[in-house]
């Protein structure tokens, strides 16, 4: 294959399982303004937080690759379940620099005062060997609460940010950690930070929400410096619009305009991709 050679101007690859990686994206955007972004939502096989391990790994793989084939210089995996599952398969099989997502854990032992925490996210994520060694690292005078998040990626998925159903949901979640004495929670998944305002509704002021966001952006800019590969704003900075990231769907891509322009203001066009890879090329996954 024939790919353009790694430059400050090629762009960066963003890819989630679904829409939840738009709230790194936005991070990213607000950190790195002059670089160009293309973000893949895996929707058609959203969510993977239930799928098996295998499954994630041949998607995670399948797309990173695709990224890079479309010249992307960087990578960000903004998804915190196929971080946990697949990223180490990922660093083995391609060269490209790699910045991956994980539950704030780290920060939220940093601020809890009641030393009780909760944590929200997948049940991939959670039982991962990846987030158990987060959690005997940084948290070992902490107690740690985890909340597998069954149905919220879902929600997300269908823009539902704010029913009384889902924030009834929420309730059946961050109530019992209310009641165990948590003054933080952690947002163990980049679609959590879009249901930022109903879990507010419920706890209001009583515990603070770690997303990690704003921290993959500033890593995400320490390896593009490593490597020399930071794109630099023009000259006269505000005069640019800023530039427009590419976005694509492995669905038909309505959900992820509808959640661009709702929560990022932004008008996105969304290309349909195919993008496929050996699991979902087997008969079964493909009648999907
Ligand atoms: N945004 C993904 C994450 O951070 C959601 C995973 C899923 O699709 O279940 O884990």
């Amino acid at each position: 294959m024939n790919l353009p050679a790694p430059s400050c101007a090629t762009p960066i690859g963003i890819f989630d399982s679904g829409l939840g990686g738009l709230s790194v994206l936005r991070a990213v955007r607000a950190q790195l303004p002059a670089e160009r972004i293309v973000y893949v939502a895996d929707s058609r096989y959203a969510p993977y937080g239930q799928r098996d391990d295998d499954f994630i790994a041949d998607r995670t793989l399948a797309i990173c690759e695709w990224l890079v084939a479309q010249g992307a210089k960087a990578l960000v995996v903004a998804c915190n379940t196929a971080t946990a599952q697949s990223i180490a398969l990922v660093r083995e099989r391609l060269s490209v620099p790699l910045v991956g997502v994980e539950p704030g854990i780290k920060p939220a032992a940093l601020i809890s005062k009641s030393r009780v925490a909760g944590v929200l996210a997948t049940p991939v994520t959670l039982r991962s060997t990846r987030f158990q060694a987060l959690v005997e690292r940084h948290a070992a005078d902490l107690r740690v609460l985890c909340q597998p998040g069954h149905g919220l990626v879902e929600a997300v998925e269908r823009c539902d940010v704010s029913s009384p159903a889902l924030v009834e949901l929420l309730r059946g979640y961050v109530q019992p950690m209310l009641d165990a004495g948590a003054d933080t929670l952690v947002l163990g998944c980049t679609h959590y930070p879009f249901l930022d305002a109903a879990i507010r509704s419920i706890v209001g002021e009583r515990m603070m929400l770690v997303d990690t966001s704003v921290a993959i952006a500033r890593q995400l800019e320490r390896v593009l410096d490593q490597h020399g590969l930071r794109a630099q704003l023009a000259a006269d900075a505000s005069a640019a619009p800023g530039t427009p990231a590419r976005f694509c769907s492995t669905s038909d891509g309505a959900h992820l305009r509808t959640l661009a322009a709702a929560l990022l203001g932004i008008e996105a066009q969304v290309e349909c991709v195919s993008i496929p890879s050996p699991r979902t090329l087997e008969p079964a996954a493909n009648a999907a």
